[in-house]
């Protein structure tokens, strides 16, 4: 049977499966030779942590293992869930600026940030301008420093960025959307769903805070969720605990599917998860999407070169 073939305003033909990739904190090394006044407060503890421990858990050569095999699967989209940087210097922007143009185009990619990306407060302007390009909605004006939240079209997908990066004290990793983001959202989630498009809401911290991560939470948590409960979206994707990780939230028409990921850069040595990221294939419509899930990553623990990646997990979202 011939199929109609419909295409979205992005070229996208409508009954073509489209594929979203997820990766996350690739928390991007080397750390760059900071000047004595830019390690006061937070950053020196951040840059010692990165010197004796972090540095081995964070590799390149994993993280481009890791990327190759992600882009040979050619998905339509990817999404990155924050955290490219460490202790925020400014050098680590601008390298993180070239490995987002490694990875794809800005059409291609859509970034938020996470914590570390405002890792103090003078840092945090940077990325709404180095990154501006991955990080600004369809409807902003090219050139423009990011907005949130911000809304990209792409296929079926309506992909809804927010910032939950703030500077937090230090030994903390909270983060924050405040009032002017959840207003937006609260409008944007219904004209959204109008549009008959499958929601993905990008965010770095995950909505529901995990066992034991208190001084890493999500402050606005509670308004968040009961706004989920209330408007819905298809799929929640976020960073921060470095773990595998799917959680059922309510929603209007029922649950939620809240999916996390392991840093994209881990060593599979330690107790983390090791490096992995998530394709997700949706069809279907807005009456019934279908999502199917798969996960693909380093799994066990070994040395990078007795480890390939490959399928870890498939299962069915929606
Ligand atoms: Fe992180």
């Amino acid at each position: 049977m011939e199929r109609d073939s419909i295409s979205a305003p992005d070229g996208h033909d409508a009954m073509t499966p489209f594929v979203l990739a997820h990766l996350s904190d690739p928390h991007l090394g080397p750390l760059p030779q900071p000047r004595l006044r830019d390690l006061a407060g937070k950053r020196a503890i951040g840059y010692l942590n990165w010197h004796r421990k972090r540095h081995m858990v964070h590799r390149r050569d994993v993280l481009a293992d890791l990327v190759a095999d992600m882009q040979a699967q050619r998905p339509d989209h990817i999404a990155i869930t924050g955290d490219l940087v460490n202790i925020a210097l400014p050098p680590e922007f601008v390298a993180a600026r070239t490995w987002l143009d490694s990875i794809g185009p800005p059409h291609d990619v859509s970034l938020v940030p996470g914590n570390h990306d405002a890792y103090v407060h003078g840092a945090r302007n940077h990325f709404p301008s180095l990154w501006a390009d991955y990080l600004r909605g369809d409807d902003a004006t090219p050139g423009s420093a990011a907005v949130f939240p911000y809304v990209r079209r792409r296929g079926p997908l309506a992909l809804i960025g927010v910032s939950t990066a703030v500077p937090s004290a230090p030994f903390m990793a909270t983060g924050r959307l405040g009032h002017d983001q959840r207003n937006a959202l609260a409008r944007l989630l219904p004209q959204l769903a109008d549009e008959k498009l499958f929601r993905v809401l990008l965010i770095h911290h995950p909505p529901l805070t995990s066992p034991g991560r208190w001084a890493a939470r999500l402050r606005d948590s509670r308004e968040l969720l009961e706004m989920i409960a209330r408007h819905g979206v298809e799929l929640v994707l976020h960073g921060h605990d470095h773990r595998h990780a799917t959680v059922w939230l309510d929603g209007p028409r029922g649950r939620i599917p809240a999916v996390g990921v392991p840093s994209a850069s881990a060593a599979t040595q330690g107790h983390n998860h090791p490096a992995a990221y998530n394709l997700f294939t949706v069809s279907g419509h807005a009456e019934e999407w279908r999502c199917d899930h798969r996960v693909r990553g380093f799994a066990g623990h070994g040395s990078a070169s007795e480890t390939s990646i490959g399928e870890i997990g498939t299962v069915r979202l929606i």
